[in-house]
């Protein structure tokens, strides 16, 4: 079965309890399973892996080239900071579509650069948990053609 990566960076493993209102009630474990579903829908093995570690985050982008089709990735703060995640995202030659719950263009300024797009397929933000489901959906599609 075709398998997808689902990667969740810093601070994602408190949602649920991290700010409600700008991310929502579920937790990290229910979004997952409600992914886990939606790719069986599609045909796809959905794993998911969150680290707020930068490294690991890292280690699990190049470990996907041996095993996955794309990866959903909400980089979390990194998104506004790391170069580092942003060179392994161009180095690993799969697909990769950006998220965020929240809207990052409704937010501070800092919020609103990423140094991850220019290397992601596109970037889908603000739809809260959904935002992954919508990735997963763009990603089926896009797979479909490689
Ligand atoms: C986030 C948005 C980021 O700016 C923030 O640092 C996060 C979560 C989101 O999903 O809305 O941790 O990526």
């Amino acid at each position: 079965m075709t398998k997808i990566l689902v990667l969740h960076g810093p601070n994602l493993n408190l949602l649920g309890l991290r700010e409600p209102a700008v991310y929502g009630s579920l937790s990290l474990p229910e979004i997952d399973e409600r992914l886990e579903a939606a790719g069986a829908q599609l045909g796809l093995e959905v794993r998911s892996y969150q680290s707020n570690s930068e490294g690991a985050l890292i280690d699990a982008l190049h470990e996907a080239r041996g095993w996955a089709a794309g990866v959903i990735f909400n980089p979390a703060g990194y998104t506004h900071t790391s170069v580092a995640l942003r060179d392994a995202v161009a180095a690993i030659g799969l697909p990769v579509i950006e998220v965020h719950l929240s809207n990052v263009y409704a937010r501070e300024d800092f919020r609103q650069v990423s140094l991850l797009a220019p290397v992601c397929l596109g970037k889908i933000t603000g739809f809260g948990w959904r935002s992954y489901l919508l990735g997963l959906y763009a990603l089926a599609e896009i797979i479909k053609d490689l």
